[in-house]
């Protein structure tokens, strides 16, 4: 079972950008990629940096304080000091807006 929640308008995020995002229960990273909207944790799995505060090249952040990089399209992190995966939702677009589903494991 899972939950959709609508992220942001498709249009308020140019290609090539990502932000983070408060949602009521917790906060992500929303970035629009050659590969679509990804959307993932806003927090490195290292320390407390936002990952909206790094940069992004194609589908890959990178933390903007030890420089770890993960790729949102999986999650997986690339780069040491980081050594746990980022959690990732699925997205769908619903009306123009950007939209993740949360599975029950993960509210
Ligand atoms: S806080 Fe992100 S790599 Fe250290």
């Amino acid at each position: 079972m899972s939950n959709s929640i609508k992220i942001c308008p498709t249009n308020a995020l140019p290609r090539g950008e990502m932000r983070c995002q408060r949602l009521a229960d917790r906060n992500v990273l929303v970035a629009h990629t050659d590969a679509g909207y990804l959307v993932a944790d806003e927090m490195c799995t290292h320390e407390d940096a936002r990952l909206c505060d790094g940069n992004l090249n194609g589908t890959l952040v990178k933390c903007p304080l030890h420089g770890s990089r993960f790729d949102l399209l999986t999650g997986r992190v690339l780069d040491d000091p980081a050594e746990d995966d980022l959690t990732i939702y699925p997205v769908t677009i619903i009306d123009d807006h950007v939209c993740i589903s949360i599975a029950a494991d993960q509210e």
